[in-house]
This record gives C-alpha cells, sequence and structure tokens, in this order.
C-alpha cells in the first residue's frame, strides 16, 4: 500500500508539473565582478555542514524508498553522491518500520561512501492519529539502517490536509522533537511550504540542530495529491489541491528567516548550479536539490552525475563571476532582490 503511494508520487513528479506558480529564485540578482581576481581553477567549493566535511554545498535532499523502484534510485543518488563528495536523504522510512522486509529499499545507500547521511520521518508520525504514533525505538532502527548522520523530521501538512484521510493532529510534535534531540541529531525539515521565523524559532529552542527550509518555489504536494486526485475521480480533494497549490512561504525567504538560528538546508525549486550560489549568498550552508534529480536517479547513474557535473560547473562559474575564491566569500556577494520576493523578506 505504501509501496504504492510512492511509486504514484514518483511517476507524479517525472511526468506531471508539480511546480509552483512561480519560482522566487528568480527574484535575485547576483552583482556580476568584470575583473573577478579568481583563477577558476583554484576555486575552492567545499563547506562544513553542522561538523560534517562536504567537497561541493549540496545535498540530495529526501524523496524515496520502501517500493522497488525506490531502490534503484537510492543507489544511484548515492553512488553520485560519493562520487560528489556530497551528502544526501532518505524517504520517508515509516514503511521500513511497518514492514522491515523493505529496509534495503533504503540500506542500499550504505553500499556507497556517502560523506552525510539524513534518516527520514514524518512529524505527524511523532504523535498519535489513528494509529500509535513511532516509538524513540523505532527512531532507532532507522537511524541505524542506513548508519545516519542525522535524521530529517519532514513537515508536510500541507500534503496531509489536501487528503480528506489525511493525518489532522499536530498537537504534541514539538515536545517529540524535544525529547528525541536528545538522542539524535534532528534536521526540522519542510516539503515544499517553507518555515516561518517563529516556527524555526521553537524547533530550534527544541533542540533541532539544522533546518531545511523546502519552501515554495519548486514540487509543491498540493500538486502532487491534485494529480492522484485526478486519477481517483476525487473531485473534493482535486479542489483542495488546486486551492492550496502556491501555499506557502518562498524558499528564499524562508532561508533568510532561519539562517542565523541554525546551518541551514535551502531547498525548494533549485534548478541549476546558478540557483545553488543564490542560496548561499542568502544564507544557507548547503543547497537541497530533489525533483531537478528524480528523472536522471531513475534513469542511470550516469545519466544523474552528468546533471550534477552541470550543477558544479554552473556554480563555480557564479562563483567566477562574482569573485569568490571560496564558499564563504561568496556569502558576502551583493544580491539585488526584486517583487515579490522583497514583501517576502521584509516579512521576517
Ligand atoms: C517524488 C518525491 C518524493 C518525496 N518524498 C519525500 C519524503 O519522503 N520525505 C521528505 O522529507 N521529503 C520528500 N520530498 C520532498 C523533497 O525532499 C523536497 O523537500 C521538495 O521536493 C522540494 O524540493 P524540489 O523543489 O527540489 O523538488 C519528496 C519529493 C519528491 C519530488
Amino acid at each position: 500500500m505504501i509501496g504504492k503511494r510512492k511509486e504514484e508520487h514518483i511517476r507524479i513528479a517525472e511526468n506531471e508539473d508539480v511546480s509552483s506558480f512561480h519560482n522566487f529564485w528568480d527574484d535575485i540578482s547576483l552583482m556580476h565582478e568584470a575583473d573577478p581576481e579568481v583563477n577558476y581553477d583554484e576555486i575552492d567549493t567545499s563547506v562544513n555542514f553542522a561538523g560534517k566535511n562536504l567537497k561541493f554545498p549540496m545535498i540530495i535532499s529526501s524523496m524515496t524508498g520502501g517500493a522497488e523502484i525506490a531502490k534503484n534510485i537510492n543507489r544511484n543518488l548515492a553512488i553520485a553522491a560519493e562520487r560528489f563528495g556530497i551528502g544526501m536523504g532518505v524517504g520517508s522510512m515509516r514503511a521500513a518500520i511497518v514492514d522491515r522486509s523493505i529496509e534495503d529499499t533504503y540500506s542500499v545507500i550504505n553500499e556507497s561512501r556517502v560523506p552525510l547521511k539524513i534518516a527520514n520521518i514524518g512529524a505527524p508520525q511523532l504523535v498519535r492519529q489513528d494509529k500509535d504514533a513511532v516509538s524513540a525505538k523505532d527512531i532507532a532502527y532507522i537511524y541505524d539502517l542506513i548508519k545516519a548522520d542525522f535524521l530529517a523530521v519532514h513537515f508536510n501538512f500541507l500534503q496531509e490536509m489536501v487528503q480528506p484521510e489525511g493525518d489532522r493532529n499536530s498537537k504534541g510534535v514539538i515536545d517529540r522533537i524535544r525529547e528525541l534531540s536528545g538522542s539524535f541529531n534532528i534536521i526540522a525539515k519542510e516539503t515544499g511550504s517553507g518555515f516561518s521565523r517563529k516556527t524555526a524559532e521553537r524547533l530550534v529552542d527544541a533542540g533541532v540542530k539544522a533546518i531545511e527550509v523546502s519552501g515554495m518555489s519548486g514540487t509543491t504536494f498540493a500538486a502532487v495529491e491534485y494529480y492522484r486526485a485526478k486519477k481517483e475521480n476525487n473531485l473534493e480533494k482535486m479542489r483542495v489541491g488546486e486551492t492550496f497549490w502556491n501555499w506557502g512561504i518562498p524558499s528564499p525567504a524562508s532561508v533568510h528567516y532561519c539562517s542565523d538560528l541554525v546551518p541551514v538546508i535551502g531547498s525548494g525549486g533549485l534548478r541549476n548550479g546558478l540557483d545553488l550560489a543564490k542560496a548561499i549568498v542568502m544564507g544557507a550552508t548547503v543547497g537541497g536539490f530533489a525533483r531537478t534529480l528524480l528523472k536522471d536517479a531513475d534513469t542511470s547513474p550516469d545519466q544523474l552525475m552528468k546533471n550534477i557535473e552541470l550543477i558544479q560547473r554552473e556554480f563555480r562559474v557564479a562563483m567566477f563571476l562574482t569573485g569568490s575564491k571560496n564558499v564563504y566569500e561568496l556569502k558576502f556577494t551583493k544580491k539585488i532582490i526584486s517583487e515579490p520576493l522583497k514583501d517576502w523578506l521584509e516579512a521576517k
């Protein structure tokens, strides 16, 4: 059942337009330096993210697991993560808690030496719904399964709300995070709607070590659920999915709201290496890519690596043209912000 839903999500994300109406990374321009005084070949793209060294400031955002096609995708993503020295997350691991026979669709990433691995569980699963909440023992199991460095707790309440049968209780999530943060390195992660300053402050107070913003600009799960509903001819779900298609906080604004609190993964709508450079300039420590990589990851490791190589090249070009020898210098690049992002930045 979970496997079928995961496969459906992948197919919809690969084949339908599930992006929000506007990509807010387009509202940022970086100041050009005609004489950068940098040797392109000496540019240093390495970073340290919450204690882990990466060769390039990129994370493959959590996407999948729990279905047969997911195993292949995760294997390919891990091969690329090792090759480029970048981090990676797996998709929600609830499926492995419920049915351990599919644990290899996640643990397959241990075949590669991924420098930073992120386990994943949904915030709704941390509290009682019509089923029991996951226990600390369940979390320890998924953490050990992939030998994780971090646990992403993903917030997907927009997606839950679009589905009439979705999980509807969020009371107590913050207390569970406070309890679990004593034993696990938690990343609070959105899935397309971003974090406000208010929520970010509460999560950091509860002990999260980092935030992955995954704001509005790219994949929206209101759209994914809209297409699932369309297939089922479920008019109620289609209507709510359409109404909330563009709900959320723009990714660059959410980076701006959170990045003075804890290290931030800037994600949601990153398409190329220039978007990644903009995420760093906005205050992120690294950038996270999901849907941009999905089709290639589903095809072959070579295809995927070609895509990431291009992202890397574009990022280095942006560093060169802004006169940045290393990622620290890139952070101080002058940026020009236009509407509608400008209004959101002022709403911090
Ligand atoms: C097919 C698919 C499955 C996803 N599954 C998960 C998941 O299980 N857990 C999670 O935290 N995020 C999941 N996400 C959300 C991504 O990690 C990311 O936050 C979101 O897609 C925004 O990034 P993008 O615009 O680069 O796609 C999924 C995304 C896609 C496209």
